[in-house]
């Protein structure tokens, strides 16, 4: 029996607090026309003190488990794609599996740049095809604000914070992740990269005065191989699904220009009608940025069930990748209110049950630790 990976529940997580260019030009020099001409950004959302990336990956993840009939024990498999991790570990993906109580499931963090996302979505998906698990949570989520350096506008105005997820579940109804192809480069990692804080140039004063865990780019080397991969990769994936570019009503780019999405659209001829671009709100949330652009695009009805769209991304690594998606109708599965009362709780329950978790770790440390010491 062959098995397929749908996508069943969606949701987006954005901070409040909205930065418009004409707030940058008060604390860079730069300016409102500079920027929407060469970026197409007019404002992006950043993060409050208290948001973390987790923080937004653990609203968006709530929201599409909330659209389907799964509740967070049902989850096997959390991956959160992301160039901003809370920590260098333990990995996000494991702070929203204690946060969402999803007892059953393995997580991890995966850190593939801006095609974190897509590269996330396969992985996700070629487990269930494979009979590994069945259902799975997939997020990009970041908080690059933490790690743009403010006094150099050739990098802040580009980006901003949020969270997109989705819910994959394995069915036995043709559709859903039809193809995909993931690329990398890493002779260019030195594009698009933060050098320090890792164990090549571990934090130290000098690093920090000097900027150096902050994200430094070659813009111009980034641009020329974005226009460059975009439209190859799309070509690749739609090929690979046994599927022609006419056979494909939505291209969903990775939100990093407006221009380098024109220009993927020029290569494979196709009116910018049939592109979702939001990035004059949001700029560039890295692995965010297509799973919001999903989103809104279903918010807007833009997208129906039978069609055939491609996610297609680009980023630091250098990495690469695009993915063909058959969009199917979630089957209806009837949730009754008392379901949806206990999953609600469940969910409430987390939190408790995090903290009663702690408590009994502490509290095992305290007997056990005290008994083997006498010993
Ligand atoms: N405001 C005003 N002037 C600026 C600004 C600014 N914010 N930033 C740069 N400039 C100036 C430069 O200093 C330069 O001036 P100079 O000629 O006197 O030196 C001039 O504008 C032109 O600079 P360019 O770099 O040639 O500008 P370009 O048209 O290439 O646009 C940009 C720059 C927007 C960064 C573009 O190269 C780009 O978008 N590159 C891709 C970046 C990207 O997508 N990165 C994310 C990858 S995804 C990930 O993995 C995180």
């Amino acid at each position: 029996m062959m098995r397929y990976a749908h996508v069943t529940g969606w949701g987006m997580a954005v901070p409040e607090n909205v930065l418009t260019n004409h707030d940058l030009e008060q604390i860079v020099d730069t300016n409102d026309e500079w920027i929407i001409s060469r970026t197409g950004i007019k404002e992006r959302r950043i993060a409050a003190k208290d948001e973390t990336t987790s923080s937004l990956a653990l609203d968006a993840a709530r929201r599409a488990l909330s659209q389907t009939d799964l509740n967070p024990g049902d989850i096997q498999l959390i991956i959160v794609a992301t160039a901003s991790p809370d920590f260098i570990f333990p990995a996000t993906a494991c702070l929203v599996q204690n946060q969402l109580g999803a007892v059953n499931a393995g997580a991890f963090d995966l850190s593939a740049a801006c095609t974190g996302f897509v590269y996330a979505v396969n992985m996700a998906a070629q487990s269930i095809r494979s009979g590994s698990l069945d259902n799975a949570l997939v997020i990009g989520a970041e908080t690059l604000s933490r790690f743009v350096n403010w006094e150099d506008r050739n990098t802040c105005v580009l980006f901003g914070d949020g969270a997109g997820a989705f819910v994959l579940q394995a069915s036995e109804k043709p559709g859903g992740v039809l193809s995909c192809v993931m690329r990398s480069d890493g002779s260019g990692g030195d594009l698009l990269s933060v050098p320090a804080g890792g164990s090549v140039l571990p934090a130290t004063h000098e690093t920090v005065d000097q900027n150096l865990h902050t994200i430094q780019m070659n813009g111009r080397e980034v641009f020329r191989f974005a226009t460059r991969v975009m439209a190859s990769a799309t070509k690749e994936a739609v090929d690979k699904a046994g599927l022609k570019l006419e056979d494909i009503n939505l291209i969903i780019p990775h939100q990093a220009n407006s221009r380098i999405i024109e220009a993927a659209a020029r290569g494979i001829r196709m009116p910018m009608t049939q592109i979702v671009m939001n990035i004059e709100r949001y700029g560039n949330t890295s692995t965010a940025s297509i799973p919001i652009a999903i989103c809104e695009a279903l918010e807007d009805n833009r997208i129906k069930p039978g069609d055939n769209l491609v996610l297609v991304a680009f980023g630091g690594g250098l990495t690469w990748g695009a993915l063909v998606l058959e969009w199917t109708e979630p089957e209806i599965r009837p949730i009754s209110i008392w379901s949806r009362r206990r999953r609600k709780l469940l969910l409430l329950l987390a939190r408790l049950r995090s903290f009663g978790l702690r408590l009994l770790r502490k509290l095992e440390g305290f007997i056990w630790g005290a008994s083997s010491q006498e010993e």
